[in-house]
């Protein structure tokens, strides 16, 4: 009944708003941005779709004409409109509006936002140089990033050469760095000599104490797994305690996250080994949760190939085929028990929130007194957080926005990341309940609590409609007064809700 009623609301309001002589209300002018693949304007009925679908020849080549004179709006654009307003609706635009004067308007106010923006953007670029030094340099220390770029850096952004090609090229690239890690009188190539001295000497100034974090383990809440988890989880976490002292946290934590998005990467192998057999269809929306957690550990590498955590052979060399193993142990575990294999990467990752409180504690004075990279800016602080939001299952979208300005909120906000990752893997290990999307759960939300106020509104028109003796409930809901009094606002909702999710 809602919805149905919502189409009918929709239909009359754009025919009742363009009515000669009515005044024209600017929702129903503005053409609403057709969604790809979807139909271009909400408002549209079937009856309006008929009626611009029936325009004769003259009419779509009279229009098309005017697109040809015409190249300030795009057609999708100028498309929505014609479907949108009726050809009355178009000539009462004209008779209250003054083309000229809201050209000249609109020129005038560009220009003071071109102004504005320059403006912001000096400021921005001076307080940048003010507080830390090429910024920029600073985001190409590591051996990988300075050899093969990342993705932010579009000039470096092509499609992959064959496989022989380019295992071939890399291993010679290898090789010449594994002779100068073995020769001592031979330098391995080094990004970090561009840096600026005194970040080096700050950056090497970093301290990561063990002992401290094992402590850390004691004092929290135990990860419940057995032996035959635990095992290899503790021979690991020795493991990096040998491999990396206390004067490599950097280096440290580029190991780390190279193994981290192997766990990731083996559940989505596995969930689409299952698929293609047609075994199981269940796993669908986990596979994008593991490709935003994979995203999230794959930024938290970036970063720490910024700071030149993978510039010695030693530690790429190590890392690299440690996550191969990894990756391979992973996806067995995972096809013996997906839980046993989710439990593994609890385990992991809340050594992982251990490592960077740490980390963030101890070194908490001279990280704020550091730049944050370039790629740390872009993914906490970027125009899309859509897969941002995606892989944090335990709480709602939206609600984590990072700041980022120092290298102490960089490190802040990775703690913070991997707190998130325990929650989605504990919660995975549990078969009776459902992980979902948090994106996913948000639209479903906003759809319910947009149809729970469309049987509302209906219920409240229903009433007025007892209360004035019976006028057809049709000629109330489309009556203007009370669209724009209280619920035009609201029908708006429902209306993009409705759009969005159900056509
Ligand atoms: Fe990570
Ligand atoms: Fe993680």
């Amino acid at each position: 009944m809602p919805l149905a009623a919502v189409a009918r609301v929709a239909r009359h309001r754009v025919e009742r708003s363009t009515d000669a002589g009515r005044t024209i209300s600017r929702r129903s002018i503005r053409p609403r941005r057709p969604r790809r693949g979807r139909t271009a304007v909400v408002v549209e009925s079937s009856k309006d779709h008929r009626r611009s679908s029936k325009t004769s020849p003259d009419d779509a080549s009279r229009r098309d004409g005017a697109r040809k004179t015409s190249s300030v709006y795009p057609e999708d654009v100028s498309d929505a409109f014609d479907r949108a307003v009726s050809e009355e609706g178009r000539r009462s635009i004209v008779e209250v509006t003054n083309v000229d004067e809201l050209r000249e308007r609109a020129r005038a106010e560009r220009k003071q936002l071109a102004a504005t923006e320059l403006a912001l953007a000096a400021a921005v670029l001076a307080r940048k140089q003010e507080s830390f030094d090429s910024m920029d340099e600073f985001c190409s220390y590591g051996y990988i990033a300075s050899v093969k770029g990342v993705y932010i850096d579009v000039s470096r952004n092509e499609v992959p050469k064959g496989f022989a090609q380019t295992a071939s090229e890399n291993f010679a690239r290898e090789m010449r760095e594994m002779v100068a890690f073995i020769d001592p009188d031979l330098d391995e190539s080094d990004g970090r000599t561009t840096m600026p001295k005194e970040l080096r000497v700050k950056l090497e100034a970093l301290r990561l104490d063990s002992d401290a974090i094992w402590e850390r383990e004691k004092n929290r809440p135990e990860v419940p797994a057995p032996w035959l988890l635990k095992a290899p989880y503790l021979a690991l976490c020795f493991m990096l305690d040998k491999l990396f002292d206390e004067t490599k946290p950097v280096q440290r934590f580029w190991f780390l996250e190279t193994v981290a998005r192997m766990p990731y990467y083996s559940y989505t192998a596995a969930l689409t080994f299952y698929e293609i057999l047609g075994w199981y269809r269940g796993g669908a929306e986990l596979r994008k949760i593991h490709f935003a957690e994979e995203w999230n550990e794959y930024h938290h590498l970036l970063i720490m190939e910024s700071l030149g955590g993978d510039v010695s052979w030693r530690d790429r060399f190590l890392g690299q085929h440690a996550a191969l193993v990894y990756y391979g142990v992973l996806i067995l575990l995972w096809f013996m028990s997906p839980a046993l294999a989710y439990n593994f990467s609890e385990l992991i990752e809340a050594h992982a929130v251990d490592t960077y409180a740490q980390f963030v504690d101890q070194n908490a004075e001279l990280l704020k007194t550091m730049p944050a990279p370039r790629i740390a800016v872009e993914y906490y602080e970027g125009a899309d957080l859509y897969l941002f939001d995606e892989f944090q299952t335990a709480r709602e979208v939206r609600t984590r926005r990072p700041r980022i300005r120092t290298l102490y909120d960089v490190f802040s906000n990775i703690r913070d990341d991997e707190g998130e990752h325990v929650s989605t893997m504990n919660a995975c290990q549990k078969e009776d309940a459902a992980v979902s999307s948090p994106n996913s759960v948000n639209a479903k939300t906003a759809a319910i609590s947009a149809l729970i106020t469309a049987q509302y509104v209906f219920t409240r028109f229903a009433e007025i409609r007892g209360g004035l003796g019976g006028e057809l409930l049709d000629d109330l809901l489309v009556d203007d007064a009370i669209l724009d009094d209280a619920n035009a606002g609201i029908l708006d909702a429902i209306l993009r809700a409705v759009d969005a999710l159900f056509l």
